[in-house]
This record gives C-alpha cells, structure tokens and sequence, in this order.
C-alpha cells in the first residue's frame, strides 16, 4: 500500500510538472510603444507564446491607479494592444501588464503640448543583425533620459531593423530578443517609430509589428518610405 501511494505522488508530481504552464515564456515580444499621432494617447502593444487574457493598468504613479483594462488578443498570433487614451499632454505615466503571474512595468511622457516649439527626441537606424551592438546603444538612451528627462520622448529610426524581415526568428532573436535587457527596456520606456528599411523585405512583419498601427498617425512625420543602404 505504501508503495502505490510513492507511486501515485510521483504520477501527481510528474503530471503538475508536464501540465504547469511555463510563466517566464508567456511574454513572446515585452511591450513596447508607438506614439498614435495624439497627445493624449499612447499605444502599447506585446505578443505572447499562447493564448493569455493580459491586464493593463496605467497612472501618474506605479500605483497606477488611473485606469485599467483587459486585453484580448487580436489577428492570429497572440498579439495584443491597448492604446491608452485621456492622458494630459507632456505628462509622465507608468503601466503595468500582468499576464499570468508575470508582470512587466514601464512609462512613457505623452507627446508635448499643442504649443511646443522644441523637442529632444533620439534618431538612428540599422539596428538589424548585432544586438548585441545594439543594446549599448539603447543603453546610452536610457541612461541619457535618466539624466535628463526631457530625453524620454520619442525613438525615430530609419529602417533595417532587421536582417531579414521577412523572417520571424530575425525579428524575435534581434530586435525583440529578451535577453537584451536595454534594447527591451528601451522598447518599453520610449515609442518607436520607424519607416521600413531594404531588409524589411516585403514589409509583411515590419507591418505586422508597426506599420499597422502607423496608419493611425494623421501627420507627415512617419512616411513610409524605402531605406535603401546597405
Ligand atoms: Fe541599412
């Protein structure tokens, strides 16, 4: 008798160890940021390995007290947005994404007011294939805007993001690669906005990942145009 119950908690045991969800994979792409083209709203977006029911909470504070909402996701691979609307113009917010029991922080400054005249922002390109060249120089964004705030606005970049764009492994292995903790951490604090490099290639994930959303922005300042260097 003593034997078949080691036995039947060795079967429990080894059953909760193949049926436990694997938490710390859930998070496919950590959220990052697009600026919606409206100074009182900010888009962010996550993808996850399966399907999950995400919540996302924002404020003026990490008590994120402001507002709250469940998010579902959307097209057929588990990605997921919320465009976060209401916000007061050139004002710092933190938000918080739990899925699971994981959760992922991050903030952002909605974009000036309507009559600003000047503003600090980041531009570069060619992040593809070296991210491991590229996190130092997230690095130093970050640590830019920590040293001055006024820093913490808005990512331009001219393309290639990728090495090859058509592919999926490129884009979760080097642009989105969680390993790279500044280039994720960048993702996370500063919108990105980027027009479509030569390895784009077709586009078809570049717009899967961004240039969807790109269709919102009612200004010229995010054109699509083709970045054709090397
Ligand atoms: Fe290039």
């Amino acid at each position: 008798m003593k034997k078949n119950i080691s036995y039947s908690i060795l079967i429990l045991i080894t059953s909760l160890m193949v049926c436990s969800p694997t938490y710390a994979q859930v998070m496919r792409k950590a959220p990052y940021l697009i600026y919606p083209g409206d100074n009182t709203k900010m888009q962010v977006l996550w993808q996850l390995t399966s399907t999950a029911t995400s919540t996302i909470e924002w404020g003026t504070s990490t008590s994120y007290s402001t507002g709250n909402v469940q998010s579902f996701q959307y097209g057929s691979d588990h990605q997921h947005t919320y465009t976060i609307p209401d916000l007061i113009p050139a004002t710092k917010y933190y938000y918080r994404i739990t899925v699971n029991s994981d959760v992922y922080t991050g903030s952002f400054y909605s974009a000036p007011d309507d009559n600003a005249t000047a503003l600090k922002f980041f531009a570069y390109g060619d992040t593809r294939t070296n991210p491991q060249d590229h996190d130092p120089v997230a690095e130093e964004m970050i640590e830019t805007y920590v040293a001055d705030e006024e820093y913490q606005t808005i990512v331009i970049s001219m393309g290639d993001l990728v090495n090859d764009g058509d592919s999926e492994s490129d884009w979760d292995n080097q642009f989105f690669d969680p390993s790279y903790q500044n280039i994720q951490e960048m993702l996370t604090t500063l919108p990105y906005q980027s027009c479509m490099g030569n390895h784009e290639e077709s586009g078809i994930l570049f717009s899967k990942y961004f240039l969807i959303h790109l269709k919102r922005v009612a200004t010229g300042l995010l054109t699509t145009v083709l970045h054709t260097s090397l």
